[in-house]
Parts: C-alpha cells; structure tokens; sequence
C-alpha cells in the first residue's frame, strides 16, 4: 500500500459545549497520491482536521474514511497500530528526544513498531541519507541547526514508511531559504515514493508550490477545497478572495501561462526551449540574458509557442492586478 485516500463526511468536533465547533460539518476527499494543503487563519480547525485524520481527534459527528474504512470501526488497539505503521507526522517545533541522537531519533517510531536495533538502524540510516544527514548520525539534537532538526522529524515519520503523512506547520518555523529547501525535498521524495499528504500551512506560497489541491477552512467550514489556481481564479466567495489576496501569484506563472499568441510559431534552432511547466523564476534570467524569444515545448517535445519579453511582461502585470 503505497499511498491511500482519505475522506471526511460531514465531520464535526465540539471540544466544549457553548463555544462555536472546531469543525462544523467537513466534508472533503483527498486523492491517494495527493497533496492537500490545508489552509486557514489561526484558529480556522485545521490541526483539529489534521488530528481526525490519524484518530488523536475523534469526530463529535460524521466520519473520517481511510481507504474506505471508517475509523472509528477500528478497535483501539488497531487504530493505535494504524496510526503507527501508516500514518506518520511531523510537527512545526520536530520534538526530538534531548537525549537520543540522530538516528535513534530517526529509529523512533520503528522502535515502537517493535523493529529489531540492526534492522532499524539500516532503515533509519537509509531515510537519514535521503534527507542529506547520514553524516550526523551520531550527533545530538542540540548540536544540529533548526532546519536539521527539522529533517531528522521528518526522516523519523519516514523511517516507517508510511502511506500518509500528517504535516502540521511543519516548516513554519524555518526562514524562507531553509522552508524553500525543505519543500524541494520533499516533492523530491515523494518523486521517488508516492504517498498521500495533508499539509497545515498558512504560507500561501507554501500552499500554491506544494498543493495539488488547498482546502480552505474558516471558523471550523470548509469554503472551498480544489486546484491552487481554481481557488485563486474562481474563490466561491469573498472571504476566499480575501484570503489569498496577499498571494504573489505571478511568481506561480508557468511558461505555458506565457506564451505569446500573436507571435505564432517558430523553431528557430538558435532559440532556447523550455518545457511547458517551467516557472516564471527560471524563465526570467534567460528572456532577459538572451534577448530572443524562448520556445516552449509539451512534455513530447511538441513546440506550444514562443514566449516574448513583452508577452511575459504582459501576463505578469495581469497576475499582479488582480490582487
Ligand atoms: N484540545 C482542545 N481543547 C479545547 N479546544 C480546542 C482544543 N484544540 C483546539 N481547540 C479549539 O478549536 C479551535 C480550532 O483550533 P485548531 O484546530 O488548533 O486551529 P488551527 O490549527 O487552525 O490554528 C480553536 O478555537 C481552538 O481553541
Ligand atoms: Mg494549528
């Protein structure tokens, strides 16, 4: 089971009578395979949603599906151990243990999962070297750097392998060089693994370079639940339009957003491709280096079009009037 699906149906949570719900009546499906970033104002539910997810937050109505099964069906002991082997989590603060060093650290939930040491070692070793830090094994968690910290959280939900994986602000504390760092290594892991992951984050940028889909929750409702560029494009209402008001979203242009219609088609040996899907921060340096229009291909190598300074410059100040 590489990755699986999840749903809420119509879930609620009261933590206390008389205050407004958490949740009020959720209902959301997240793709196996997908990323789903969850989104919101402080306070809006999502770690509340996050936690129905892994059965540390039980629903007051409604139900949360994984693969089909409801959660709350499974004895406790099963949800215990689901939670274990198939749902790892990673939190904003990594909560390592003082006392561990890095790769027992990393060991940790395979521990628990009753993995013998030789055997947890090698697993552990090999999730530390695909997050870059095979070379601090040994070292302990004050001797590392915040963003360190942060990979070895994140190599220790790997280290099971699990099929979902919960991320709560999970790069929330890091600067912005460090936060980019973590993002790229994370769609690079999952490159190599698919899994399903719910992502809390109240980063826009975070949002719109992780997501396949952003839910967006509000005092405990969800407003709106699709593609980044849908929910930007077409917020159902204003409080969503509000919401991601603040977002750059030229910097999300992709260079199929770009492509110049007026100035046909051309394959010009001397001009540069680039694939459909290159972002806007690659493309600027080399309209601007070469001085000549770049051509843009499919993932086949079909020639789409060309792009022009003038049709780039176009779009982005498109983009940028709408906020
Ligand atoms: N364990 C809890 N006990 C009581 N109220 C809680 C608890 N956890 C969260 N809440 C309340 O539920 C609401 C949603 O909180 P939370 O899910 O943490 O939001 P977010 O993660 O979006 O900031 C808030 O009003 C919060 O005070
Ligand atoms: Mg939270």
């Amino acid at each position: 089971m590489a990755s699986i699906k999840v749903s809420l149906r119509q879930v609620g949570k009261i933590f206390d009578a008389g205050v407004a719900p958490a949740l009020d009546n959720v209902s959301l499906d997240i793709a196996e395979g997908s990323i789903c970033v969850l989104m919101g104002l402080s306070g809006s539910g999502k770690s509340t949603l996050l936690r129905t997810i892994n059965g540390l937050a039980v629903p007051t109505s409604g139900k949360v599906l994984v693969d089909g099964t409801d959660l709350a069906q499974l004895a406790p002991r099963r949800l215990q151990q689901w939670r274990r082997e198939a749902a790892g989590m990673v939190f904003q603060s990594s909560a390592l243990f003082a006392h561990l060093n890095v790769i027992d650290n990393a060991a940790f939930g395979l521990e628990l999962a009753g993995v013998g040491r030789k055997e947890r070692h090698r697993r552990a070793g090999s999730v530390l070297e695909q997050v870059g830090l095979l070379a601090h094994a040994k070292q302990y968690p004050h001797q590392l750097s915040g963003g360190m910290r942060q990979r070895v959280g994140m190599a220790r939900a790997l280290a099971v392998n699990p099929s979902l994986l919960l991320m709560d602000e999970a790069f929330s504390a890091l600067d912005p060089l460090k936060r980019r760092e973590m993002q790229e290594l994370l769609l690079e892991l999952l490159r190599a693994q698919r899994r399903t992951i719910v992502f809390v984050s109240h980063d826009i940028d975070e949002a719109l370079r992780l997501g396949d889909q952003i839910a967006l929750l509000h005092g405990g409702k969800l407003l709106q639940q699709g593609a980044p560029r849908a929910l930007l494009d077409h917020p159902v209402n204003e409080h969503v339009r509000e919401f991601f008001q603040s977002a750059d979203t030229s910097s999300h242009l992709l260079a199929s957003d770009l492509i110049d219609h007026e100035a046909g088609f051309s394959t010009l040996p001397e001009l540069i491709s680039v694939p459909a899907d290159s972002r806007l921060s690659e493309l600027m340096p080399r309209l601007g280096a070469f001085r000549l229009p770049l051509t843009v291909r499919d993932a086949s190598g079909v020639v789409l079009g060309l792009i022009t300074a003038a049709s780039a410059l176009r779009t982005i100040t498109r983009a940028s009037a709408r906020n």
